[in-house]
């Protein structure tokens, strides 16, 4: 069986976003892989975040990975704070990155102009760490969403470069995105992401929002003045985002949807969205209580912790002798 890895980081509360591009993609193909679903706090960190909070989140995070339909006896849910060998693994693929590619990625760009008191260096080699995440489980597909693609794609480079430097020990992965939703956009500035770190909170459905002020957001989502439910990325970005979601949530192809509203204005559109989101949050929060409220959380994550130790120990041992740390093993 091929195995599958994908991590989301502790940062704030997912949003409609991450459960659309990853969580549940993460669900539906879950029995075709051997699974590890990672929490990555120590990615989390690389941006300041309250000692209190984090925890905090990393333990509801836990919860919204199992709220999301995985099966907690088959997949591997673990916190990567805990499995050492990804901060030691990390730090092997850093040796081999270089800056200028490093500086390339997007996500470094974005979130470093966003930084008042100087640049973590942490953000800067965050890709070689997530890329030790994904090879350590010597990993063939990694689901995400659109923005995590590039540094798949950088992953995949470093993969090349250590098996041509020292020794074809690494697998390489493939990426892949879900057929609707790779990118969930923001509510009220549809040609931005949604984002879970974002400030304005009408810009977001949080998977924790009251299902009735979530029902408002997407009332209150930004549109266009012409009426018409139709897809178009580029000219009508605030319906399709809203096509998107209301797709992703029904398992109803967009074209279907169209077909459906033809002539119809937007507000009785947005009126049965809204109502499906809230519906959609009643019952994953009802889910989520019961994992969050249990014992059962702490079982399955000590669980995953003992699994993932013992698969990536082995990884790291190879890359380890690859390039010649420590001392010759008989
Ligand atoms: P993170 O925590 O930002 O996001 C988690 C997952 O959600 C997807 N996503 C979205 N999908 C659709 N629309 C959106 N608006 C949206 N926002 C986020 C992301 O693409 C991602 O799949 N670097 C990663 C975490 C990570 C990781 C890994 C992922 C660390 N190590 C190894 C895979 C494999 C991140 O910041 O995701």
């Amino acid at each position: 069986m091929k195995t599958l890895f994908s991590g989301i980081q502790p940062s704030g509360i997912p949003t409609l976003g991450n459960y659309i591009g990853a969580l549940k993609q993460f669900a539906d193909i879950q029995d075709d892989y051997n699974c590890f679903f990672c929490i990555v706090d120590q990615h989390a960190i690389t941006v300041p975040q309250d000692r209190l909070k984090l925890r905090e989140q990393t333990r509801k995070l836990a919860a919204i990975y199992l709220a999301s339909g995985l099966n907690p006896d088959k997949v591997t849910l673990f916190i990567q704070s805990e499995v050492p060998a990804h901060v030691q693994a990390g730090w092997m693929l850093t040796t081999i990155s270089s800056v200028g590619e490093l500086e390339r990625m997007t996500q470094f760009k974005d979130k470093a102009q966003k930084q008042n008191d100087g640049i973590p260096a942490g953000l800067l080699t965050y890709p070689p760490l997530m890329a030790a995440d994904i090879v350590l489980y010597n990993t063939d597909i990694v689901p995400v969403g659109d923005d995590q693609k590039q540094h798949i794609e950088l992953t995949r480079n470093l993969v090349d470069r250590f098996n041509s430097r020292y020794n074809d020990v690494l697998v390489k992965p493939d990426v892949h995105m879900p057929k609707v939703g790779g990118r969930v956009m923001s509510l009220q500035d549809p040609t931005k992401k949604m984002s879970k770190s974002d400030d304005n909170q009408k810009n977001f459905i949080s998977l924790l929002d009251e299902p009735r002020l979530a029902a408002k957001k997407i009332k209150s989502a930004v549109t266009d003045s012409d009426g018409i439910i139709k897809y178009d990325k580029e000219n009508k970005p605030g319906i399709s985002n809203l096509l998107t979601i209301y797709s992703s949530l029904t398992d109803t192809p967009i074209e279907a949807l169209e077909a459906q509203y033809e002539g119809q204005g937007y507000g009785a559109f947005k009126g049965d969205l809204a109502e499906v989101v809230e519906k959609f949050l009643i019952d994953f929060q009802e889910k989520f209580n019961t994992f969050y409220e249990s014992d059962r959380l702490d079982a399955i994550l000590d669980e995953g912790r003992d699994k993932a130790q013992r698969a990536s120990f082995k990884t790291l041992k190879k890359m380890e002798k690859a390039m010649g740390l420590g001392r010759k093993t008989k």
